[in-house]
């Protein structure tokens, strides 16, 4: 498993937690498959009945890796992909804990999550069409389901980060707290859950997500065959260089 994921059990809740810091815990290959094989493996542990996902004190996670994305090759698997769609299908309570950015990946897993909390300082992000890209993890029909069309394409379309406040009053954060409140809440949150019966906690979850479990799959479909070509496409290679160049990208040729 990636030393960049520590994940460990204690008090039968799991934790999982993205620690590449000098990268603002941006996500590579290796990071997704441990977070993955977490997930799977809280799910067939009985000793594991509610699940945490973290970053480090003032980083949730930059999103997906750029350089990666930039090295991607047309038709490569995608681990991000079995990731999303994993945690999607995790049939125990899932819970995450941002402090500082969460952008890309870092936002749209939250929407896959059942209760975020967030520290008042915590920015959140999708800045998809900023380089080049298009939504991902089902976010294009999510979020509008969340908040409206029209505020779900404010985000999507500009990309802008947003704040916290902004966030839990859209439906995407549960609560705003501060750092030092922040692992304590989420730590008895996820304690509540785990004397909870687990079967019960189990139905309750997939009661609240069988309504919408096929069109999420099929979004995801939609979604990830346009990312894919986007990505192979010139607009994300100019955004990418111009990220790893510290540049400001130009568009205004295509
Ligand atoms: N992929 C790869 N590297 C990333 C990264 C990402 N998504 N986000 C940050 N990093 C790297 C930076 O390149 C830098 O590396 P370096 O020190 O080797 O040059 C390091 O992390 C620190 O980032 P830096 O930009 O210097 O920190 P900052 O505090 O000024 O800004 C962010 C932090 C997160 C706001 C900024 O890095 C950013 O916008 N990152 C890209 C986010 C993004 O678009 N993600 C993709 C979503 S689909």
């Amino acid at each position: 498993m990636s030393d960049q994921i520590i994940v460990d059990v204690k008090d039968r809740v799991q934790s999982i937690r993205m620690n590449r810091p000098e990268k603002k815990n941006a996500l590579n290959g290796a990071m997704y498959t441990a977070m993955t094989e977490a997930l799977l493996a809280a799910d067939s542990d009985n000793n594991v009945r509610a699940i945490v996902i973290g970053g480090t004190e003032d980083c949730f996670t930059a999103g997906n890796d750029i350089a990666d994305f930039a090295a991607a090759k047309p038709g490569q698997a995608s681990p991000a992909i079995r990731f999303l769609e994993t945690l999607a299908a995790t049939a125990k309570p899932v819970l995450a804990a941002v402090s500082g950015v969460a952008i890309g990946i870092g936002s749209t897993m939250l929407l896959h999550c059942d209760l975020v909390y967030a520290t008042e300082a915590s920015r959140f992000q999708l800045p998809f069409v900023n380089l080049g890209l298009c939504p991902e993890a089902a976010s294009s029909m999510i979020l509008p389901a969340l908040m409206g069309t029209h505020r779900a394409a404010e985000l999507l379309l500009f990309g802008e980060p947003f704040s916290a406040d902004v966030a839990c009053k859209l439906g995407i954060v549960n609560q705003v707290v501060t750092v030092a409140e922040l692992l304590p809440t989420v730590n008895s949150k996820a304690l509540q859950l785990a004397q909870k019966p687990p079967a019960s906690l189990r139905t309750t979850k997939m009661l609240l997500k069988s309504g919408h479990a096929d069109a999420i799959k099929q979004a995801m479909a939609r979604e990830g065959q346009n990312f894919a070509a986007l990505l192979q496409g010139p607009e994300a290679k100019e955004a990418m260089t111009a990220f790893l160049a510290r540049r400001k990208p130009d568009f205004s040729r295509f």
